[in-house]
């Protein structure tokens, strides 16, 4: 049939009907700055899909941190990344496919699937037996890449798909990959250095995204999940999740840069409140018990901690550095106690596909705290670069009418009518 140039958000032409225009939410080089400022909500092409790639009907998304980076425009302006004028953000998606590229042979129109967001060329050796994480054209969708989430339809490479647990509803479904992807290539993805039953984890921001997937993960490994948070009901919410214990940050003064080894009377002061932390951990862990892995994702405020904190032999992975890059330890530490200091960036293909089970089997949950319906997308992240979000993973409801509904066959039944649809 026909497709009309435009519909309108909650409205679901017929299957694989393709229109021109789509609704988008979008940031472009000469409005970066706050989210609130920076997203504006603009009609733009629908894009369209090379050989390898599929076409997703958007239903719903989450919010993530890259939302608000690329609205700030902090490190890099996205559109100096991928060279177009305007992003369209958004590295998370439940949806429906809507149109395949011609040498696509693992998804048809019509599959309901979760979209993970690692970007890859597919032909190198990396993306063909080796680790598509090091394939050197490696990207973040939706971050790297102009065509992200926050719209009707968004444009990813087939490898990009999971198939959406048939548990959740939509908007549970689409805000969870990013954040437990990432986790369980942090905990899995780095041996020697894999969770194992009782092992003993700190996990900072336990109440965040990242973290609250890291305690599912954990416990459900049978290991040790310490979180450490900002606030009593933070804690209590990570030992809901299956936190064997918290710690609240604001009762202790170590965070920041290492002061200088040289200074040797700050350093000691220093050095015996990081030691008061650490005695923290071992009221939980037993005495000279130190965490067998570091969950590390704050950066600047909290590194100098991490690498002392973690056990001989252990490793500190981070993925990020929200409070800085310019992350500083006692190098003496590191060398003599012999741990090991893992970066780590979102997963692979495989490792979204056994995170993914997980969520399947029922053992992660997606720990979705609020909604937002579309026109919430830049509250949303403007809560989140406040750090003064719910804990767990917020969700966006994009092109699905209305929350609730779990599948295409529901969604129809309950989507505004199409004229001639
Ligand atoms: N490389 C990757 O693949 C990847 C993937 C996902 C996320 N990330 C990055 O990871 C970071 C966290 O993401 P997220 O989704 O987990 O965010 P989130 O939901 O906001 O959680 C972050 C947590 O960090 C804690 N935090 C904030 N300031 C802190 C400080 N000064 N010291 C210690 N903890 C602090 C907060 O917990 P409390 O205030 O309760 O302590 C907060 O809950 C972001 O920078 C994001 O871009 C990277
Ligand atoms: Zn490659």
């Amino acid at each position: 049939m026909c497709a009309r140039a435009l519909y309108e958000l909650g409205e679901i032409p017929e299957l694989g009907v393709v229109p021109e225009k789509m609704h988008a939410w979008v940031i472009r080089k000469d409005r970066h700055g706050l989210p609130l400022d920076s997203f504006r909500r603009e009609l733009v092409d629908v894009p369209e899909i090379g050989a390898d790639e599929v076409l997703v009907m958007v239903m719903a998304s989450g919010v993530n941190y890259n939302g608000a980076w690329a609205a700030l425009g902090q490190p890099l302006s996205p559109c100096d990344i991928h060279g177009r004028d305007y992003h369209i953000a958004g590295s998370d998606a439940s949806g429906v496919v809507w149109q395949v590229g011609s040498s696509v042979r693992r998804w048809k129109v019509g599959d309901e699937v979760v979209v993970h967001c690692n970007h890859s060329c597919g032909q190198c050796h990396n993306c063909n037996g080796g680790d598509p994480m090091l394939c050197r054209e490696q990207k973040i969708w939706g971050y790297e890449t102009p065509d992200g989430a926050f719209a009707q339809f968004t444009r990813v490479q087939a490898q990009q798909l999971v198939p959406k647990p048939t548990n959740l509803t939509w908007e549970q479904a689409g805000c969870y990959m990013l954040t437990l992807a990432t986790a369980f290539r942090m905990l899995y993805g780095h041996p020697p250095h894999t969770l194992q039953p009782a092992m003993n984890v700190l996990v900072w921001g336990g109440a965040g995204g990242l973290g609250s997937m890291a305690i599912q993960l954990i416990r459900a490994a049978g290991a040790n999940a310490i979180a450490v948070v900002s606030s009593e009901d933070r804690g209590k919410w990570c030992l809901e999740i299956g936190a064997k214990a918290c710690i609240n940050r604001t009762e202790f003064d170590c965070w920041g840069p290492l002061p200088s080894t040289r200074d040797r009377v700050a350093y000691q002061a220093y050095l015996k409140e990081v030691q008061r932390f650490g005695r923290a951990i071992w009221q939980i862990t037993g005495k000279g018990v130190d965490p067998d892995i570091v969950f590390e994702h704050p950066g600047e405020q909290t590194f100098p901690v991490s690498a002392y904190v973690c056990r001989r032999g252990g490793m500190i992975v981070f993925c990020a550095g929200t409070t800085g890059f310019n992350l500083s330890f006692d190098a003496s530490y590191v060398w003599m106690r012999q741990k090991r200091i893992q970066g780590s960036h979102f997963a692979t293909l495989m490792q979204a596909d056994a995170a993914n089970h997980s969520v399947m089997d029922g053992r992660v949950l997606p720990c979705m705290s609020q909604v937002f319906d579309f026109d919430g997308i830049p509250a949303a992240h403007d809560l989140m670069w406040r750090n003064a979000h719910p804990p767990g993973n917020m969700a966006l409801v994009v092109n699905a009418p209305t929350q609730g509904l779990h599948n295409l066959k529901e969604t129809r039944a309950l989507a505004l009518s199409v004229p001639g649809g």
